[in-house]
């Protein structure tokens, strides 16, 4: 027999060992809190909570900016879900999450588990983390911290281009609640960043 339990256990253990050594904000840490935000809104929301936190930990496996080789990765994955033990239509509900979740990609899911994984991912590029994941995303990528004389390139661009329109992109009642006290959160700190810019 296989708990789900256990399988979650062992779902964990394997991201664990694949992300332990990324430093661009997609870490072992950015997945806990993903999955501790997915299991929040999940439980709101009434959905399968087996397959979102399943989603919420593996999401961010294929993703072009950590692995080169997206299709080995889903693959192995594949193998890995079937010698634990996971249903057909369990693999088929986590792997079409996996391919949806990323914002870059512009998909939303159709499943309410998947819509939840996107929202519990959005969570954490706002908010402190949000901000702190920026920067540290931003310096991996060489980019200044602003340049107020451009119109894009730093890192506060970034705030503009994206984080702020997080808020509006929310699937769910209890994401969107979360997401607009951090979306606040954001706002203050830029308010306090300008005015340290100016001297005040
Ligand atoms: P996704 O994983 O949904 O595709 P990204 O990889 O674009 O999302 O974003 C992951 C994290 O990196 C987020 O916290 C995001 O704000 C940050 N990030 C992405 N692009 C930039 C950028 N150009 N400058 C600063 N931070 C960025
Ligand atoms: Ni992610």
């Amino acid at each position: 027999m296989h708990s789900k339990d256990n399988q979650l256990d062992k779902i964990s253990e394997y991201v664990k060992q694949k992300f332990s050594n990324e430093t661009t904000g997609h870490d072992y840490f950015h997945l806990e809190r993903v999955v501790k935000n997915a299991n929040k809104i999940a439980i709101e929301e009434d959905a399968n909570l087996f397959i979102t936190m399943a989603a919420a930990w593996l999401h961010d496996i294929a993703d072009h900016k950590l692995t080169t080789n997206p299709k080995k990765e889903l693959n192995e994955l594949l193998q890995f879900l079937k010698q634990l033990g996971l249903q057909h239509s369990q693999i088929e509900a986590i792997m079409m999450i996996i391919d949806t979740t990323s914002y870059s990609k512009g998909v939303i899911p159709t499943t309410i588990e998947g819509k939840i994984v996107q929202d519990a991912d959005r969570l954490d590029a706002l908010g402190a983390i949000g901000i702190a994941r920026a920067f540290a995303y931003g310096g991996s990528k060489q980019r200044t911290i602003y340049e107020p004389t451009k119109s894009t390139g730093s890192t506060i661009h970034h705030f503009y281009e994206k984080l702020l329109l997080l808020q509006d992109s929310m699937h769910t009642n209890t994401g969107r609640m979360i997401a607009a006290e951090r979306h606040q959160y954001i706002e203050n700190f830029l308010n306090q960043f300008y005015k340290e810019w100016e001297g005040e």
